[in-house]
Protein backbone atom coordinates (compact mmCIF):
# COMPACT_ATOMS: atom_id res chain seq x y z
CA UNK A 1 0.00 0.00 0.00
CA UNK A 2 2.42 2.61 -1.18
CA UNK A 3 -0.07 5.51 -0.81
CA UNK A 4 -0.88 4.53 2.95
CA UNK A 5 3.34 4.34 3.49
CA UNK A 6 3.76 7.75 1.99
CA UNK A 7 1.10 9.80 4.21
CA UNK A 8 2.31 8.39 7.27
CA UNK A 9 6.10 9.30 6.37
CA UNK A 10 4.78 12.81 5.83
CA UNK A 11 2.44 13.02 8.61
CA UNK A 12 5.79 12.49 11.10
CA UNK A 13 7.36 15.86 9.71
CA UNK A 14 6.12 18.92 11.51
CA UNK A 15 6.49 22.44 9.39
CA UNK A 16 4.95 25.82 10.49
CA UNK A 17 2.01 25.40 8.19
CA UNK A 18 0.89 22.52 10.15
CA UNK A 19 -2.48 22.00 12.21
CA UNK A 20 -4.20 18.99 13.76
CA UNK A 21 -8.03 18.28 14.62
CA UNK A 22 -7.34 19.37 18.09
CA UNK A 23 -6.61 23.40 16.94
CA UNK A 24 -10.37 23.27 16.22
CA UNK A 25 -12.78 23.68 18.94
CA UNK A 26 -14.48 20.12 19.93
CA UNK A 27 -18.02 21.21 18.71
CA UNK A 28 -16.71 21.75 15.35
CA UNK A 29 -17.76 19.14 12.80
CA UNK A 30 -16.12 17.43 9.86
CA UNK A 31 -17.94 15.67 7.83
CA UNK A 32 -18.53 14.24 3.79
CA UNK A 33 -21.28 14.32 1.99
CA UNK A 34 -23.35 13.22 -1.38
CA UNK A 35 -26.82 13.50 -2.63
CA UNK A 36 -29.47 11.04 -3.14
CA UNK A 37 -29.57 10.65 -7.09
CA UNK A 38 -25.80 11.16 -7.13
CA UNK A 39 -25.18 8.32 -4.85
CA UNK A 40 -28.23 6.05 -4.34
CA UNK A 41 -28.91 4.12 -7.30
CA UNK A 42 -31.59 1.96 -6.83
CA UNK A 43 -33.45 4.29 -9.31
CA UNK A 44 -36.54 2.25 -10.18
CA UNK A 45 -36.20 -0.44 -7.61
CA UNK A 46 -38.58 -0.50 -4.43
CA UNK A 47 -41.49 2.17 -5.89
CA UNK A 48 -39.51 4.81 -6.20
CA UNK A 49 -40.29 7.18 -8.84
CA UNK A 50 -38.74 9.65 -11.70
CA UNK A 51 -37.41 13.10 -10.39
CA UNK A 52 -37.39 16.06 -12.70
CA UNK A 53 -32.91 14.84 -12.62
CA UNK A 54 -33.64 11.41 -13.79
CA UNK A 55 -35.58 12.92 -17.16
CA UNK A 56 -32.85 15.41 -17.56
CA UNK A 57 -30.77 12.88 -17.42
CA UNK A 58 -32.33 10.19 -19.42
CA UNK A 59 -32.78 12.88 -21.98
CA UNK A 60 -28.79 13.32 -22.74
CA UNK A 61 -28.03 16.17 -19.88
CA UNK A 62 -28.50 18.48 -22.21
CA UNK A 63 -25.62 17.69 -24.21
CA UNK A 64 -23.13 17.54 -21.62
CA UNK A 65 -22.24 14.37 -21.12
CA UNK A 66 -22.94 10.77 -21.01
CA UNK A 67 -24.83 8.78 -18.22
CA UNK A 68 -27.71 8.48 -15.37
CA UNK A 69 -27.91 7.90 -11.63
CA UNK A 70 -29.74 4.84 -12.53
CA UNK A 71 -27.11 2.88 -10.76
CA UNK A 72 -24.70 5.32 -9.57
CA UNK A 73 -22.51 4.21 -6.79
CA UNK A 74 -25.82 2.00 -5.62
CA UNK A 75 -25.34 3.15 -1.94
CA UNK A 76 -28.84 2.40 -1.66
CA UNK A 77 -28.03 -1.22 -1.49
CA UNK A 78 -23.91 -0.50 -0.46
CA UNK A 79 -25.20 2.17 2.58
CA UNK A 80 -23.81 -0.14 5.40
CA UNK A 81 -20.30 -0.90 3.87
CA UNK A 82 -20.42 2.93 3.04
CA UNK A 83 -21.45 3.98 7.08
CA UNK A 84 -18.03 1.11 7.94
CA UNK A 85 -15.54 3.77 5.88
CA UNK A 86 -16.73 6.70 7.32
CA UNK A 87 -16.74 5.63 10.74
CA UNK A 88 -13.04 4.32 10.10
CA UNK A 89 -12.22 7.84 8.52
CA UNK A 90 -13.35 9.25 11.70
CA UNK A 91 -16.59 11.21 10.32
CA UNK A 92 -17.94 13.35 12.81
CA UNK A 93 -21.45 13.84 10.27
CA UNK A 94 -22.49 12.49 7.16
CA UNK A 95 -24.45 14.93 4.76
CA UNK A 96 -27.31 12.85 2.37
CA UNK A 97 -30.17 14.16 1.04
CA UNK A 98 -33.48 12.21 0.62
CA UNK A 99 -34.72 11.42 -2.79
CA UNK A 100 -38.52 12.99 -2.34
CA UNK A 101 -39.67 10.84 -5.34
CA UNK A 102 -38.31 7.36 -3.04
CA UNK A 103 -40.01 8.45 -0.44
CA UNK A 104 -43.48 10.23 -1.51
CA UNK A 105 -43.36 8.66 -5.55
CA UNK A 106 -46.11 11.26 -6.56
CA UNK A 107 -44.74 13.97 -5.11
CA UNK A 108 -47.63 13.84 -2.19
CA UNK A 109 -50.03 11.60 -1.05
CA UNK A 110 -48.92 8.27 -0.15
CA UNK A 111 -45.65 7.62 1.55
CA UNK A 112 -43.61 4.29 -0.13
CA UNK A 113 -43.13 2.01 2.94
CA UNK A 114 -39.79 0.78 1.62
CA UNK A 115 -38.12 4.78 1.35
CA UNK A 116 -38.97 5.07 4.75
CA UNK A 117 -37.45 1.87 5.99
CA UNK A 118 -34.37 2.77 3.48
CA UNK A 119 -33.85 6.23 5.10
CA UNK A 120 -34.47 4.68 8.74
CA UNK A 121 -31.98 2.31 8.11
CA UNK A 122 -29.41 4.50 6.69
CA UNK A 123 -29.88 7.20 9.52
CA UNK A 124 -30.25 4.19 12.42
CA UNK A 125 -26.87 2.85 10.61
CA UNK A 126 -24.94 6.61 11.08
CA UNK A 127 -26.09 7.02 14.76
CA UNK A 128 -25.15 3.82 15.78
CA UNK A 129 -21.37 4.25 14.53
CA UNK A 130 -21.79 7.65 16.44
CA UNK A 131 -22.22 9.67 13.10
CA UNK A 132 -24.44 12.73 12.81
CA UNK A 133 -26.71 12.43 9.84
CA UNK A 134 -27.41 15.79 8.71
CA UNK A 135 -30.19 16.27 6.05
CA UNK A 136 -30.93 17.96 2.73
CA UNK A 137 -34.60 17.90 1.59
CA UNK A 138 -34.73 19.01 -2.07
CA UNK A 139 -30.99 18.36 -4.01
CA UNK A 140 -32.61 19.52 -7.48
CA UNK A 141 -34.41 16.31 -7.24
CA UNK A 142 -38.04 17.58 -7.81
CA UNK A 143 -40.72 15.07 -8.03
CA UNK A 144 -41.21 14.42 -11.85
CA UNK A 145 -44.98 14.29 -11.56
CA UNK A 146 -45.41 17.62 -9.58
CA UNK A 147 -43.04 18.98 -12.42
CA UNK A 148 -45.64 17.29 -15.44
CA UNK A 149 -48.86 18.46 -12.91
CA UNK A 150 -48.05 22.09 -12.24
CA UNK A 151 -44.56 23.21 -13.44
CA UNK A 152 -42.55 22.25 -9.88
CA UNK A 153 -40.80 25.15 -8.28
CA UNK A 154 -42.51 27.69 -11.12
CA UNK A 155 -46.04 27.23 -9.20
CA UNK A 156 -46.92 28.53 -6.22
CA UNK A 157 -48.87 24.92 -5.32
CA UNK A 158 -45.60 23.73 -4.59
CA UNK A 159 -45.19 25.45 -1.13
CA UNK A 160 -47.95 22.98 0.50
CA UNK A 161 -46.63 20.09 -1.46
CA UNK A 162 -43.01 20.19 0.08
CA UNK A 163 -44.36 21.61 3.45
CA UNK A 164 -45.83 17.90 3.47
CA UNK A 165 -42.94 16.30 2.59
CA UNK A 166 -40.72 18.26 4.72
CA UNK A 167 -43.68 17.30 7.91
CA UNK A 168 -43.28 13.80 6.72
CA UNK A 169 -39.47 13.73 7.30
CA UNK A 170 -39.34 15.34 10.15
CA UNK A 171 -42.19 13.40 12.15
CA UNK A 172 -40.27 10.06 10.49
CA UNK A 173 -36.56 10.90 11.04
CA UNK A 174 -36.70 14.07 13.45
CA UNK A 175 -35.92 12.41 16.70
CA UNK A 176 -32.24 11.02 14.82
CA UNK A 177 -31.82 14.36 12.67
CA UNK A 178 -31.04 17.43 14.48
CA UNK A 179 -29.54 19.27 11.19
CA UNK A 180 -32.29 20.09 8.35
CA UNK A 181 -31.50 22.05 5.29
CA UNK A 182 -34.60 22.29 3.01
CA UNK A 183 -33.07 23.36 -0.27
CA UNK A 184 -29.68 22.73 -1.52
CA UNK A 185 -28.34 25.37 -3.62
CA UNK A 186 -31.66 27.25 -4.16
CA UNK A 187 -29.48 30.01 -6.51
CA UNK A 188 -28.17 27.68 -8.65
CA UNK A 189 -31.11 25.63 -9.35
CA UNK A 190 -33.05 28.89 -9.72
CA UNK A 191 -30.74 30.71 -12.29
CA UNK A 192 -29.42 27.75 -13.91
CA UNK A 193 -32.25 25.33 -14.49
CA UNK A 194 -34.65 28.32 -14.96
CA UNK A 195 -32.80 31.05 -16.47
CA UNK A 196 -29.62 29.00 -19.02
CA UNK A 197 -31.45 25.99 -19.03
CA UNK A 198 -27.82 23.98 -18.08
CA UNK A 199 -29.62 22.27 -15.03
CA UNK A 200 -33.07 20.12 -14.49
CA UNK A 201 -35.68 21.00 -14.98
CA UNK A 202 -33.95 22.41 -18.24
CA UNK A 203 -36.47 25.67 -18.90
CA UNK A 204 -34.94 28.59 -21.03
CA UNK A 205 -36.25 30.81 -23.25
CA UNK A 206 -33.67 33.29 -24.72
CA UNK A 207 -31.08 32.45 -27.21
CA UNK A 208 -28.98 29.43 -25.62
CA UNK A 209 -26.60 26.84 -26.22
CA UNK A 210 -29.30 24.39 -24.51
CA UNK A 211 -32.23 23.63 -26.56
CA UNK A 212 -35.01 24.00 -23.87
CA UNK A 213 -38.90 23.17 -24.82
CA UNK A 214 -39.95 25.79 -22.37
CA UNK A 215 -39.49 28.43 -19.52
CA UNK A 216 -39.29 32.44 -19.96
CA UNK A 217 -35.94 32.68 -18.86
CA UNK A 218 -36.53 36.88 -18.25
CA UNK A 219 -39.25 35.47 -15.42
CA UNK A 220 -39.33 32.12 -14.22
CA UNK A 221 -35.53 32.23 -12.76
CA UNK A 222 -37.03 34.77 -10.28
CA UNK A 223 -40.34 33.07 -9.71
CA UNK A 224 -38.60 29.76 -8.59
CA UNK A 225 -36.39 31.20 -5.87
CA UNK A 226 -39.43 33.06 -4.74
CA UNK A 227 -41.37 30.21 -4.34
CA UNK A 228 -38.16 28.04 -2.98
CA UNK A 229 -38.06 30.99 -0.33
CA UNK A 230 -41.66 30.26 0.75
CA UNK A 231 -41.66 26.54 0.56
CA UNK A 232 -38.13 27.08 2.75
CA UNK A 233 -40.16 29.35 4.97
CA UNK A 234 -43.69 27.10 5.84
CA UNK A 235 -41.76 24.22 6.26
CA UNK A 236 -39.40 26.24 8.43
CA UNK A 237 -42.47 27.59 10.53
CA UNK A 238 -43.86 24.07 10.45
CA UNK A 239 -40.48 22.85 12.37
CA UNK A 240 -40.44 25.62 14.79
CA UNK A 241 -44.36 25.43 15.48
CA UNK A 242 -44.69 21.32 15.91
CA UNK A 243 -41.20 19.70 15.91
CA UNK A 244 -38.12 22.12 17.28
CA UNK A 245 -38.65 22.21 21.05
CA UNK A 246 -38.99 18.18 20.94
CA UNK A 247 -36.41 17.45 18.76
CA UNK A 248 -34.11 20.22 19.61
CA UNK A 249 -32.85 20.43 16.02
CA UNK A 250 -31.74 22.94 13.41
CA UNK A 251 -33.10 23.81 10.06
CA UNK A 252 -31.40 25.80 7.72
CA UNK A 253 -31.60 27.01 3.52
CA UNK A 254 -27.78 26.03 1.32
CA UNK A 255 -26.54 28.29 -1.24
CA UNK A 256 -23.41 28.40 -3.75
CA UNK A 257 -21.20 30.72 -2.66
CA UNK A 258 -19.82 32.19 -5.46
CA UNK A 259 -16.08 33.72 -4.80
CA UNK A 260 -15.90 36.90 -6.67
CA UNK A 261 -13.24 39.46 -6.71
CA UNK A 262 -13.28 42.96 -8.60
CA UNK A 263 -11.50 42.38 -12.42
CA UNK A 264 -9.76 45.99 -11.30
CA UNK A 265 -9.93 48.22 -8.65
CA UNK A 266 -12.00 50.53 -10.64
CA UNK A 267 -15.01 52.07 -8.32
CA UNK A 268 -17.38 50.31 -11.09
CA UNK A 269 -15.39 46.78 -10.41
CA UNK A 270 -15.75 47.38 -7.31
CA UNK A 271 -19.57 48.25 -6.67
CA UNK A 272 -19.93 45.38 -9.70
CA UNK A 273 -18.66 42.82 -7.63
CA UNK A 274 -21.02 43.76 -4.63
CA UNK A 275 -23.67 43.73 -7.25
CA UNK A 276 -22.86 40.30 -8.17
CA UNK A 277 -23.00 39.05 -4.58
CA UNK A 278 -26.38 40.77 -4.55
CA UNK A 279 -27.80 38.79 -7.40
CA UNK A 280 -25.74 35.20 -6.34
CA UNK A 281 -26.71 35.32 -2.78
CA UNK A 282 -28.58 38.46 -1.16
CA UNK A 283 -31.16 37.45 -3.65
CA UNK A 284 -32.19 34.86 -0.59
CA UNK A 285 -30.25 35.91 2.27
CA UNK A 286 -31.54 39.20 1.97
CA UNK A 287 -35.02 37.75 2.30
CA UNK A 288 -33.94 35.61 4.66
CA UNK A 289 -32.59 38.00 6.70
CA UNK A 290 -34.26 41.00 6.07
CA UNK A 291 -37.27 39.58 5.00
CA UNK A 292 -37.24 41.50 1.38
CA UNK A 293 -34.98 41.70 -1.71
CA UNK A 294 -31.98 43.67 -2.36
CA UNK A 295 -32.59 46.58 -3.67
CA UNK A 296 -30.07 46.22 -6.60
CA UNK A 297 -31.84 43.23 -7.75
CA UNK A 298 -35.59 45.30 -7.66
CA UNK A 299 -34.08 48.40 -9.78
CA UNK A 300 -32.58 45.97 -12.44
CA UNK A 301 -35.27 43.51 -12.65
CA UNK A 302 -38.17 45.60 -12.27
CA UNK A 303 -41.57 44.07 -11.99
CA UNK A 304 -40.55 40.54 -13.44
CA UNK A 305 -39.05 40.78 -9.22
CA UNK A 306 -42.18 38.89 -7.47
CA UNK A 307 -43.37 40.64 -4.19
CA UNK A 308 -43.55 39.79 -0.62
CA UNK A 309 -46.72 40.48 0.90
CA UNK A 310 -45.67 41.90 4.52
CA UNK A 311 -47.16 38.59 5.43
CA UNK A 312 -44.50 36.31 3.35
CA UNK A 313 -42.12 38.56 4.33
CA UNK A 314 -42.52 38.23 7.99
CA UNK A 315 -42.75 34.42 7.31
CA UNK A 316 -39.39 34.35 5.40
CA UNK A 317 -37.77 36.72 7.65
CA UNK A 318 -35.56 34.92 10.16
CA UNK A 319 -36.20 31.41 9.15
CA UNK A 320 -33.26 30.09 9.07
CA UNK A 321 -31.07 28.88 12.23
CA UNK A 322 -28.21 28.36 9.56
CA UNK A 323 -26.91 28.66 6.70
CA UNK A 324 -25.56 25.72 4.65
CA UNK A 325 -22.81 27.07 2.20
CA UNK A 326 -21.25 25.21 -0.67
CA UNK A 327 -17.88 26.59 -1.83
CA UNK A 328 -15.39 25.23 -5.08
CA UNK A 329 -14.00 28.06 -7.03
CA UNK A 330 -13.84 31.78 -7.57
CA UNK A 331 -14.39 34.25 -10.43
CA UNK A 332 -13.65 38.19 -11.30
CA UNK A 333 -16.22 40.90 -12.11
CA UNK A 334 -16.39 43.13 -14.78
CA UNK A 335 -18.76 46.10 -14.66
CA UNK A 336 -21.22 45.43 -17.91
CA UNK A 337 -23.98 48.22 -17.80
CA UNK A 338 -23.96 47.83 -21.68
CA UNK A 339 -26.71 44.71 -20.56
CA UNK A 340 -29.19 46.84 -19.19
CA UNK A 341 -29.62 47.83 -22.39
CA UNK A 342 -30.91 44.63 -23.66
CA UNK A 343 -34.66 44.30 -24.30
CA UNK A 344 -35.89 40.56 -23.24
CA UNK A 345 -32.96 39.99 -20.55
CA UNK A 346 -32.30 36.90 -18.47
CA UNK A 347 -30.72 37.14 -14.94
CA UNK A 348 -27.32 37.41 -15.73
CA UNK A 349 -27.95 40.42 -18.05
CA UNK A 350 -30.35 41.58 -14.99
CA UNK A 351 -26.98 41.60 -13.08
CA UNK A 352 -25.03 43.53 -15.91
CA UNK A 353 -22.02 42.10 -15.32
CA UNK A 354 -19.14 40.25 -16.83
CA UNK A 355 -18.20 36.89 -15.21
CA UNK A 356 -14.30 35.88 -16.01
CA UNK A 357 -12.81 32.60 -14.40
CA UNK A 358 -10.07 33.72 -11.94
CA UNK A 359 -7.64 30.61 -13.36
CA UNK A 360 -8.59 28.02 -16.74
CA UNK A 361 -11.53 28.82 -18.63
CA UNK A 362 -13.55 28.50 -15.92
CA UNK A 363 -15.78 25.13 -17.32
CA UNK A 364 -15.70 23.41 -14.49
CA UNK A 365 -13.88 20.37 -16.62
CA UNK A 366 -10.37 21.05 -14.64
CA UNK A 367 -9.03 21.66 -11.59
CA UNK A 368 -10.21 24.36 -9.52
CA UNK A 369 -8.04 27.67 -8.43
CA UNK A 370 -7.25 27.06 -4.91
CA UNK A 371 -8.25 30.38 -3.41
CA UNK A 372 -9.05 30.20 0.25
CA UNK A 373 -8.38 34.48 0.75
CA UNK A 374 -11.13 34.96 -1.59
CA UNK A 375 -13.75 32.80 0.55
CA UNK A 376 -12.35 34.63 3.67
CA UNK A 377 -13.34 37.72 2.14
CA UNK A 378 -16.57 36.58 1.21
CA UNK A 379 -17.56 35.43 4.43
CA UNK A 380 -16.19 38.32 5.85
CA UNK A 381 -17.93 40.30 3.51
CA UNK A 382 -21.77 38.24 4.31
CA UNK A 383 -20.49 38.58 7.82
CA UNK A 384 -20.66 42.71 7.91
CA UNK A 385 -23.91 43.24 5.38
CA UNK A 386 -26.22 39.88 7.09
CA UNK A 387 -24.38 39.76 10.54
CA UNK A 388 -23.44 37.12 12.43
CA UNK A 389 -24.92 33.54 11.89
CA UNK A 390 -23.71 30.18 12.08
CA UNK A 391 -22.49 28.44 8.95
CA UNK A 392 -21.62 25.18 8.15
CA UNK A 393 -19.54 24.41 4.95
CA UNK A 394 -21.40 21.77 2.93
CA UNK A 395 -19.90 21.06 0.09
CA UNK A 396 -16.27 22.27 -0.54
CA UNK A 397 -13.81 19.84 -2.73
CA UNK A 398 -11.46 19.75 -5.96
CA UNK A 399 -12.46 18.31 -9.27
CA UNK A 400 -10.02 16.05 -10.79
CA UNK A 401 -9.92 13.84 -13.87
CA UNK A 402 -11.03 9.97 -13.45
CA UNK A 403 -7.54 8.80 -14.65
CA UNK A 404 -5.73 10.71 -11.94
CA UNK A 405 -8.07 9.23 -9.28
CA UNK A 406 -5.81 7.45 -6.97
CA UNK A 407 -2.61 9.69 -6.49
CA UNK A 408 -4.61 12.54 -5.89
CA UNK A 409 -2.28 15.52 -4.54
CA UNK A 410 -4.44 18.44 -6.01
CA UNK A 411 -7.80 17.19 -3.40
CA UNK A 412 -5.03 16.95 -0.89
CA UNK A 413 -3.63 20.39 -1.39
CA UNK A 414 -7.22 21.71 -1.38
CA UNK A 415 -8.26 20.52 1.45
CA UNK A 416 -5.01 20.96 3.57
CA UNK A 417 -5.44 25.07 2.13
CA UNK A 418 -9.16 25.13 3.12
CA UNK A 419 -9.08 23.44 6.21
CA UNK A 420 -6.03 25.45 7.46
CA UNK A 421 -8.18 28.41 5.95
CA UNK A 422 -11.15 27.85 8.43
CA UNK A 423 -8.84 27.58 11.22
CA UNK A 424 -7.56 31.60 10.30
CA UNK A 425 -11.22 32.15 9.82
CA UNK A 426 -12.15 31.36 13.22
CA UNK A 427 -9.48 32.75 14.78
CA UNK A 428 -10.88 36.11 12.91
CA UNK A 429 -14.16 35.50 14.68
CA UNK A 430 -16.23 34.02 11.34
CA UNK A 431 -19.07 31.74 12.60
CA UNK A 432 -17.65 29.01 10.81
CA UNK A 433 -19.53 25.24 12.40
CA UNK A 434 -18.61 22.91 10.31
CA UNK A 435 -16.84 21.45 7.28
CA UNK A 436 -17.35 18.55 4.32
CA UNK A 437 -15.75 16.97 1.86
CA UNK A 438 -17.33 17.21 -1.34
CA UNK A 439 -17.86 14.23 -1.82
CA UNK A 440 -17.41 11.47 0.46
CA UNK A 441 -16.85 9.12 -2.92
CA UNK A 442 -16.74 9.14 -6.55
CA UNK A 443 -20.64 10.13 -7.60
CA UNK A 444 -22.78 11.08 -10.92
CA UNK A 445 -21.67 14.09 -10.75
CA UNK A 446 -24.18 17.49 -11.92
CA UNK A 447 -21.90 18.57 -15.04
CA UNK A 448 -19.53 15.59 -15.05
CA UNK A 449 -20.98 12.50 -15.19
CA UNK A 450 -18.86 10.24 -14.37
CA UNK A 451 -15.43 11.43 -16.74
CA UNK A 452 -14.94 13.40 -13.43
CA UNK A 453 -14.95 13.53 -10.07
CA UNK A 454 -14.50 15.02 -6.48
CA UNK A 455 -14.42 11.93 -4.37
CA UNK A 456 -12.38 10.79 -1.27
CA UNK A 457 -13.03 7.25 -2.43
CA UNK A 458 -12.33 6.06 -5.86
CA UNK A 459 -15.32 3.92 -7.34
CA UNK A 460 -14.76 1.48 -9.67
CA UNK A 461 -17.64 1.57 -11.98
CA UNK A 462 -16.35 -0.84 -14.39
CA UNK A 463 -16.63 -3.31 -11.63
CA UNK A 464 -20.17 -4.57 -11.35
CA UNK A 465 -18.85 -4.70 -7.27
CA UNK A 466 -18.88 -0.90 -7.61
CA UNK A 467 -15.80 -1.22 -5.45
CA UNK A 468 -14.49 1.64 -3.46
CA UNK A 469 -10.94 2.58 -3.12
CA UNK A 470 -8.90 5.27 -0.61
CA UNK A 471 -7.45 8.39 -3.10
CA UNK A 472 -4.32 9.92 -1.22
CA UNK A 473 -6.89 12.30 -0.07
CA UNK A 474 -9.13 9.73 2.09
CA UNK A 475 -5.43 8.45 3.65
CA UNK A 476 -4.44 12.32 4.52
CA UNK A 477 -8.17 13.37 5.50
CA UNK A 478 -8.52 10.31 7.86
CA UNK A 479 -5.03 11.07 9.45
CA UNK A 480 -6.14 14.93 10.15
CA UNK A 481 -9.53 13.57 11.51
CA UNK A 482 -7.67 11.26 13.80
CA UNK A 483 -5.42 14.00 15.18
CA UNK A 484 -2.54 13.15 13.42
CA UNK A 485 -0.63 16.28 12.56
CA UNK A 486 -0.99 17.02 8.58
CA UNK A 487 1.19 19.77 7.33
CA UNK A 488 2.67 21.97 4.41
CA UNK A 489 4.96 18.66 2.99
CA UNK A 490 1.92 18.26 1.05
CA UNK A 491 1.69 21.65 0.35
CA UNK A 492 4.69 22.16 -1.37
CA UNK A 493 5.04 19.17 -2.79
CA UNK A 494 1.30 20.11 -4.65
CA UNK A 495 2.38 23.65 -5.65
CA UNK A 496 5.41 22.20 -7.91
CA UNK A 497 3.02 20.76 -10.15
CA UNK A 498 -0.06 23.09 -9.93
CA UNK A 499 -0.76 26.94 -10.82
CA UNK A 500 -1.98 29.42 -8.44
CA UNK A 501 0.28 28.98 -5.26
CA UNK A 502 -1.60 30.11 -2.23
CA UNK A 503 1.18 32.78 -1.53
CA UNK A 504 1.37 35.59 1.19
CA UNK A 505 1.35 38.27 -1.46
CA UNK A 506 -1.87 37.14 -2.81
CA UNK A 507 -3.31 37.06 0.58
CA UNK A 508 -2.11 40.51 1.36
CA UNK A 509 -3.12 42.17 -1.60
CA UNK A 510 -7.10 40.60 -1.08
CA UNK A 511 -6.93 41.56 2.71
CA UNK A 512 -6.50 44.72 1.32
CA UNK A 513 -9.29 44.70 -0.98
CA UNK A 514 -11.58 43.71 1.89
CA UNK A 515 -11.64 46.43 3.96
C1 LIG B 1 -30.03 22.75 -30.43
O1 LIG B 1 -30.73 22.86 -31.63
C2 LIG B 1 -29.90 23.14 -32.74
C3 LIG B 1 -30.78 23.37 -33.94
O2 LIG B 1 -31.78 22.40 -34.02
C4 LIG B 1 -28.91 21.97 -32.93
O3 LIG B 1 -28.04 22.25 -34.00
C5 LIG B 1 -28.08 21.81 -31.66
O4 LIG B 1 -27.23 20.69 -31.75
C6 LIG B 1 -28.98 21.64 -30.45
N1 LIG B 1 -28.18 21.67 -29.24
C7 LIG B 1 -28.26 20.75 -28.28
C8 LIG B 1 -27.37 20.95 -27.10
O5 LIG B 1 -29.02 19.80 -28.33
C1 LIG C 1 -41.67 36.03 -20.53
O1 LIG C 1 -42.55 36.69 -19.65
C2 LIG C 1 -42.64 38.09 -19.89
C3 LIG C 1 -43.48 38.70 -18.79
O2 LIG C 1 -44.68 38.01 -18.67
C4 LIG C 1 -43.21 38.32 -21.27
O3 LIG C 1 -43.25 39.70 -21.54
C5 LIG C 1 -42.32 37.63 -22.30
O4 LIG C 1 -42.87 37.74 -23.57
C6 LIG C 1 -42.13 36.16 -21.95
N1 LIG C 1 -41.16 35.57 -22.84
C7 LIG C 1 -41.38 34.41 -23.45
C8 LIG C 1 -40.28 33.92 -24.31
O5 LIG C 1 -42.40 33.79 -23.31
C1 LIG D 1 -5.32 47.19 -6.78
O1 LIG D 1 -4.74 48.07 -5.85
C2 LIG D 1 -3.62 47.52 -5.16
C3 LIG D 1 -3.14 48.52 -4.10
O2 LIG D 1 -3.83 49.73 -4.19
C4 LIG D 1 -2.53 47.17 -6.14
O3 LIG D 1 -1.45 46.59 -5.46
C5 LIG D 1 -3.09 46.16 -7.14
O4 LIG D 1 -2.13 45.85 -8.11
C6 LIG D 1 -4.33 46.70 -7.81
N1 LIG D 1 -4.92 45.64 -8.60
C7 LIG D 1 -5.30 45.78 -9.85
C8 LIG D 1 -5.90 44.58 -10.50
O5 LIG D 1 -5.20 46.82 -10.46
C1 LIG E 1 -11.87 24.38 -21.08
O1 LIG E 1 -10.71 23.58 -20.86
C2 LIG E 1 -10.95 22.20 -20.88
C3 LIG E 1 -9.67 21.46 -20.49
O2 LIG E 1 -8.54 22.14 -20.90
C4 LIG E 1 -11.47 21.82 -22.26
O3 LIG E 1 -11.75 20.43 -22.31
C5 LIG E 1 -12.76 22.58 -22.55
O4 LIG E 1 -13.22 22.31 -23.84
C6 LIG E 1 -12.54 24.08 -22.41
N1 LIG E 1 -13.83 24.76 -22.51
C7 LIG E 1 -14.00 25.89 -23.22
C8 LIG E 1 -15.38 26.46 -23.18
O5 LIG E 1 -13.12 26.43 -23.84
C1 LIG F 1 -6.24 12.39 -18.16
O1 LIG F 1 -7.38 13.24 -18.34
C2 LIG F 1 -7.03 14.54 -18.73
C3 LIG F 1 -8.29 15.39 -18.73
O2 LIG F 1 -9.43 14.62 -18.95
C4 LIG F 1 -6.34 14.49 -20.10
O3 LIG F 1 -5.98 15.80 -20.47
C5 LIG F 1 -5.09 13.62 -19.98
O4 LIG F 1 -4.49 13.48 -21.26
C6 LIG F 1 -5.45 12.24 -19.43
N1 LIG F 1 -4.22 11.50 -19.15
C7 LIG F 1 -4.09 10.21 -19.43
C8 LIG F 1 -2.79 9.59 -19.04
O5 LIG F 1 -4.98 9.54 -19.96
Amino acid sequence: MPLLVAAILISVVSFANAFTRNDFPPNFLFGAGTSAYQVEGAAKEDGRKPSIWDIFAYAGNAGQFEGNGDIACDQYHKYKDDVKLMAKMGLDAYRFSISWSRLIPDGKGPINPKGLQYYNNLINELTSQGIQPHVTLHHLDLPQALEDEYGGWVSRRIIKDFTAYADVCFKEFGDRVKYWTTVNEGNVGASWGYGIGILPPQRCSLPSIYNCSKGNSSTEPYLAAHHMLLAHASAARLYRKKYQVKQQGFIGFNLLIYGVIPLTNTSEDIIATQRAQDFYIGWFLNPLIFGEYPSTMKKNVGSRLPIFTSRESNLVKGSIDFLGANFYSSFYIKNNPGSLKKKNRDYIADMAVEVKSYSGNGSFTEELPVTPWILQGMLHSLKNDYGDFPIYFHEIGQLTGRNSSLDDWPRVWYMHEYIGSMLDMLRNGLNIRGYFVWAFLDVFELLNGFERSFGLYYVHFEDPSLRRQPKLSAVWYSNFLNNRLVDSKITMKTEESSSGPANHHKRVKIAAFIK
